[in-house]
């Protein structure tokens, strides 16, 4: 479905509603930089996705304001108008103390239930103030929902991880409200969920939903067993339904995506080419076979992984000394935990480790550039590249696998992608590998480097096909007009 098809159906579909959409992450953060504002776009699949679906609907998305200028930007009723450039809808911003943004955010959603959800070895932690906090930031972002709430019925579009509480508040005090949420994390079995003590809350919250999403249908089989066995719900697995205290909530799985045609486009312009011109000067990248891998700095994210497939790819053929080069675009994230920082130093070390083992003197075989980079640049890596390596342990989806074929405009470039990953269930064309077995990923890009250029192009054109096809329009109509269907 392209854009403007979306836009006419969308309106016709949410005539009768309001359309709110809540997250933790905002799209658009204000900083100081200096006594300038600037303003930026977060590293975050979810932002990068849903960006495009609101600028097509309009409407008012809720976040935390998180930006050390953020206040600044905002009118009296907290909100402002963006995109900066072409303003198309409201984001309202929430305003969370340091003790709420520590155990809300930085406690239960990222040292309890991110690494529950994702199974990359990294021990949740679980502590009863955090769960507090988690509560009372679920109901304060309640109360600013509702607070723009007017005539019409209110279709409550609630993102994540961070707000599974959420739902059952909003019903609770307004039972007309449509509420619907998106899960973009994995969920993961019954038997890793049990250990979470506050499981029950979780899922009756998450049971306050009309329909909730994940990205596989294993995640959806996933969250029934697990309220299966938690719950004294009735299950109803022929309809992908739970019935709980008299209340259904419909499971579906829609696997989310990107603005195909806009990153397509973009990446078409000459301002690229000029930038990659530019890039390749700047960090003398002079080998002939470059490879490229975009990610937040995040242990389920598998770059340790990934530079032990280099190293023993380097060992394995050392013809391609001084001939390759890989890039490694790492945005920081969550520092301040600390299984982050851990797992930055990790990364740090192994950068390091591959570079001296087998540097010569004006070449190294890696270039790690730990930096928040500008979307031209990022493009202009990708264009640059001859491959990608998505390597993550586990991944709700990832879609810098789908902006990496988005933005091979001339279908060259090998994209190496992990099985753990949601998107390698589309992304069939792509080289599977598992990141943990280093022996084989290191076969893998051997072959991605040597793959007969035809060949290359064949899957690329198949991979691109996909991606055009399933982009974000056709989720977000999917998942909305689902919603309407069963309200
Ligand atoms: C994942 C989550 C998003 C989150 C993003 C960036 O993609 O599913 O909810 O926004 O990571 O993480 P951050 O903690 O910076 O929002």
């Amino acid at each position: 479905m392209r854009k403007g098809h979306f836009q006419r159906v969308i309106k016709e579909k949410l005539k009768d509603y309001q359309l709110l959409v809540v997250s933790n992450r905002e799209p658009y953060i204000h900083n100081w930089k200096e006594d300038q504002i600037e303003c930026i776009r977060p590293a975050s699949g979810l932002t990068i996705a849903l960006d495009p679906m609101m600028r097509a609907c309009g409407g008012v998305w809720v976040a935390h304001g998180s930006g050390t200028a953020d206040r600044e930007t905002v009118d009296n009723n907290q909100k402002v108008r963006v995109p900066p450039e072409d303003p198309r809808y409201e984001l309202k911003r929430v305003w969370l103390s340091k003790e709420e943004e520590e155990g809300f955010y930085y406690g239960f959603a990222n040292e309890a239930l991110w690494p529950l959800c994702h199974i990359a070895y990294t021990r949740p932690v679980f502590k009863a103030s955090d769960w507090e906090y988690y509560k009372k930031v679920n109901h304060l972002f309640a109360e600013k929902v509702l607070e723009e709430t007017g005539s019409e019925r209110p279709l409550v579009f609630i993102q994540d991880y961070h707000l599974a509480l959420l739902p059952r508040i909003i019903k609770e005090k307004n039972p007309d409200a449509l509420t619907v949420q998106f899960w973009h994390i994995p969920w993961p079995n019954p038997e890793a969920f049990r250990i979470c003590p506050w499981k029950k809350e979780l899922l009756e919250g998450l049971l306050g939903n009309d329909l909730l999403g994940f990205h596989i249908r294993y995640h959806c089989n996933n969250f029934i067993d697990t309220v299966d066995r938690e719950l004294e719900a009735r299950p109803d697995r022929e309809r992908s339904a739970i019935v709980y205290k008299d209340k259904i909530t419909y499971i579906r799985h829609f696997p989310i995506s990107i603005d195909f045609d806009a990153i397509a486009e973009s990446a078409a312009k000459k301002e690229v080419e000029e930038e990659v011109k530019r890039l390749k000067i700047k960090y003398r990248l002079l080998g002939d076979v470059i490879g490229v891998g975009v990610d937040r700095l995040d242990y389920t994210k598998g770059i340790p992984e990934k530079f032990r497939a280099i190293d023993l790819f380097l060992d394995q053929n050392p013809e391609y000394k001084k001939r390759f080069v890989y890039i490694q675009l790492g945005a920081p994230s969550r520092e301040h935990i600390p299984s982050y920082k851990q797992i930055n130093d990790e990364i740090d070390e192994w950068v390091e480790k591959v570079n001296w083992r087998h540097r010569t003197e004006y070449w190294s075989p890696i270039l790690f550039l730990r930096e928040h980079i500008p979307f031209l640049s990022m493009l202009a890596f990708y264009k640059m590249s001859h491959f990608c390596i998505v390597s993550s342990l586990q991944d709700g989806m990832n879609l810098v696998a789908k902006e990496y074929i988005a933005a091979k405009t001339d279908s060259n470039g090998v994209l190496i992608l992990s099985r753990f990953t949601g998107a390698s269930r589309e992304l069939n064309e792509a080289l599977l590998i598992n990141p943990y077995a280093a022996d084989e990923f290191a076969q893998t890009i051997k072959e991605a480097i040597e793959m007969p250029p035809e060949e290359g192009t064949r899957r690329m054109k198949k991979l691109r096909e996909i991606v055009r096809e399933r982009n974000i329009y056709r989720w977000a109509d999917q998942i909305l007009t689902k919603a309407i269907q069963i309200s």
